[in-house]
């Protein structure tokens, strides 16, 4: 028998209503349901600083480590990404930032992509405007292929998310389901078959 494919899973957003974070949720519930063993993180759990040489010369926070092994150990991922200004949150920048940066002192971590490298990544966003965040995944896209990640063909950015899902955090709209779960299928589908896992 094949093991379940570990995924991951995590929102670019702290908001304790975070549509990005309701996302996440819908799209881990339905990697579970797939058959995938699922990491879904919050970011919030990650104390991590701005990211300043300075600060890293003294040391890389315990929680860059742990996100690291995290990345790591996760042949696929699903990102929710909400949009600021036509582009992915600072959030997310610090944390790739800080997990992609060496760890000269470090053996395990002296490569920069070794977190990255390889995965294979489907990419969510949700906002409430028309677009749906849909360019802050058009500039996570290079970001992304610049670490060495894998991406899906399908993404989806949902429209009009403060009225997207209902009381229990399940989307309203039958397409915006099939949408997500077109993602999740691809990234499991393809990590299945890009990774060892
Ligand atoms: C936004 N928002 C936003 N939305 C959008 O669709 N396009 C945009 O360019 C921006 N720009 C933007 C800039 C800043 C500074 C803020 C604070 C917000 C709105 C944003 O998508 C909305 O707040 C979402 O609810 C954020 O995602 P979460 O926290 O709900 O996941």
């Amino acid at each position: 028998m094949t093991q379940p494919l570990p995924l991951l899973i995590f929102a670019g957003s702290t908001r304790a209503q975070s549509h990005n974070r309701r996302l996440a949720h819908v799209a881990a519930d339905m990697a579970r349901a797939a058959g995938a063993q699922v990491t879904h993180i919050e970011l919030a759990d990650f104390d991590l600083p701005i990211y300043n040489a300075d600060l890293e010369a003294r040391g890389t926070p315990a929680a860059a480590i742990r996100l690291k092994e995290i990345f790591h150990a996760h042949p696929a991922w699903v990102i929710c990404s909400p949009e600021y200004n036509g582009s992915y949150t600072g959030l997310l920048k610090n944390t790739i930032d800080w997990v992609s940066s060496p760890v000269k002192s470090d053996p395990a971590w002296t490569s920069g992509t070794k977190p990255f490298a390889g995965k294979v990544v489907g990419l969510l966003s949700a906002s409430p405007g028309a677009l749906g965040g849909l360019r802050s995944l058009s500039h996570l896209t290079p970001l992304l292929l610049n670490l060495q990640c894998w991406l899906t063909p399908k993404q989806f950015a949902l429209s009009r998310a403060a009225d997207a899902f209902d009381a229990e955090g399940q989307l309203i709209a039958e397409p915006a389901r099939q949408a997500v779960q077109g993602v999740v299928e691809q990234t499991l589908w393809a990590a299945a078959r890009l990774s060892n896992a």
